[in-house]
């Protein structure tokens, strides 16, 4: 099949959250299975035109009322059958950060932004005579493609045999714009209707892709029941309920090239199944890095992720108090929410047992993995997460709610039968939170055969980008068979 995959980020180019792992993942996996694969980023001006090919210089984009805009376009080979396209528009993408200024606030032109990117990668398509069997967008961004190829490019014979597929990484992020925005879409009054693109008097994106696209996916099959529910759906639930004939769960999977105990140049040793010495050194390092006292008697617990409300950051802070009392050690690495920022720098200037890095660091990110004995992430909703994979390979045992992703991949922890590789709570309070903790703690201190078996269970789980990439290609291919 030839594939067309946009998406707004992609590892190594431009990355703020796990969507830029899948981005580059997937489509690597799919080129494997031999399909034809085009991928398209915006050219952010932080991604280096020198590690670029420029590829021509007057790519027409049309923008309704701002008439057809100019864009250059770059791309960068990855294999025989894989190429990564790179939209140039200085206007847009001639900033310091993806969505939002240095405050956190969004952009204000997002809108026209993503508008003209997901033109921009059709239209880029078109001009390279690459006509796509599916065309794959992602997350609001991209929602644009799936509407047009059902409205505005229904009978564009280019687009004709093409078919959507749509994955959601995150519900909480829907793309929500003033009307006014339809003049950029060139979509008629028509679409406004909550069926399709409204939803409580504004333009909704994502509303719209889940309506016209002809197959959906989400990154985990609990996230594809729950978003069907009032708790999780970010009120889009009843009309998701109303699509669901055409959703599907598909977990993500890992780069165990990138992520693998054995061979991680970032770690100060490498450990693996059966050989597990060298965690201890890269705990010993971590603790050295972050200022912790070298204890090897108390467990580390590590944090890795956006400082955002989903990732659970308030019921951390707010069980932080008592869970100071816990003989444990602690880190965290993030960025994001400022009083968060705030809190957990604090937090290391105040208390011996823990360390703190404000900020994004790859580098960190892997020895935390690798030197934490337990990895927090009590997410208030989770589509799938990847740092609980990670640190199941790495033997960092994952203590989570059990939502989402996190429940899919995590088994809980079961003295009686000897199962389980992680430590649940279900309920999103401090409380649920405190005592799962003391738990893991309690357990990690007073029976270390147990964490040891444990810990061997969670190395030897695999989630294999390979399975998930035939899944995909599955849904590609009932796509295909949507009748027009
Ligand atoms: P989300 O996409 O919701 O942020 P995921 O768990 O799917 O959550 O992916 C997050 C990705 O971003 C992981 O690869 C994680 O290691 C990385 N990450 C998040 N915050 C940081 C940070 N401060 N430094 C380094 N890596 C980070
Ligand atoms: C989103 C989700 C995360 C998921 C990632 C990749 O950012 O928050 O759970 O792993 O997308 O699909």
């Amino acid at each position: 099949m030839k594939i067309l995959f946009s998406a707004s980020e992609m590892t190594p180019f431009a990355k703020t959250g796990g969507l830029a792992d899948v981005a580059a993942a997937l489509p690597k996996y799919l080129a494997r299975l031999g399909h034809e694969v085009t991928v398209v980023l915006p050219r952010y001006y932080s991604i280096d035109r020198g590690e670029l090919e420029f590829a021509f210089g007057n790519l027409g984009v049309p923008m309704g009322p701002l008439g057809t805009l100019w864009a250059g376009v770059y791309r960068k080979a990855l294999a025989e059958n894989l190429t990564v396209y790179f939209i140039d528009y200085e206007a847009f993408f001639g900033r310091k950060n993806l969505y939002t200024d240095d405050d956190g606030f969004s952009y204000p032109d997002n809108d026209r932004r993503f508008i003209f990117f997901s033109r921009a990668a059709l239209e880029l398509a078109r001009a390279l005579d690459f006509r796509p069997d599916i065309v794959h967008a992602n997350d609001w961004h991209t929602a644009p493609q799936p509407i047009w190829l059902n409205t505005l490019l229904r009978d564009d014979p280019f687009f004709r045999k093409s078919r959507s597929v749509y994955t959601i990484h995150n519900l909480q992020h829907q793309g929500i714009f003033d009307r006014s925005a339809l003049a950029y879409l060139q979509l008629g009054q028509e679409h406004f209707n909550p069926r399709e693109l409204e939803a409580m008097g504004a333009l909704n994106l994502m509303k719209g892709a889940i309506y016209h696209a002809d197959k959906l996916s989400t990154v985990s099959p609990t996230y594809a029941r729950e978003i069907q529910t009032p708790e999780f759906g970010f009120g889009l639930q009843e009309h998701i309920r109303a699509h669901a004939y055409k959703l599907r769960g598909i977990l993500n999977g890992v780069d165990y090239d990138e992520w693998n105990p054995a061979t991680d140049p970032y770690l100060a040793a490498h450990y693996d199944r059966g050989n597990m010495e060298g965690k201890a050194q890269c705990k010993a390092d971590l603790q050295e890095r972050m200022g912790l006292e070298k204890r090897s008697d108390l467990p580390l617990i590590g944090f890795v992720g956006r400082f955002a409300q989903q990732k659970g950051i308030e019921l951390i802070a707010a069980a932080m108090h008592e869970m100071l009392h816990l003989p444990a050690q602690w880190v965290f690495l993030g960025s994001g929410e400022k009083w968060a920022e705030g809190f957990f720098g604090d937090l290391a200037g105040r208390f011996g047992q823990v360390g703190s890095y404000i900020g994004y660091s790859e580098a960190l990110s892997h020895r935390i993995e690798g030197g934490a004995d337990l990895f927090l992430m009590p997410s208030l909703f989770e589509p799938c997460g990847l740092n609980q994979i990670y640190s199941l390979r790495y033997g960092t045992l994952p203590i989570v709610r059990a939502v989402g992703g996190l429940d899919d991949t995590v088994e809980n922890y079961d003295p009686q039968q000897g199962t389980g590789d992680g430590f649940k709570f279900w309920e999103p309070s401090k409380e649920a939170l405190y005592h799962t903790v003391r738990w893991a703690v309690e357990t990690w201190q007073k029976d270390p055969g147990a964490i040891e078996r444990m810990r061997d269970r969670a190395m030897s789980r695999r989630f294999s980008w390979e399975r998930s990439a035939r899944e995909y290609e599955a849904l590609y291919r009932a796509a295909l068979e949507v009748m027009r």
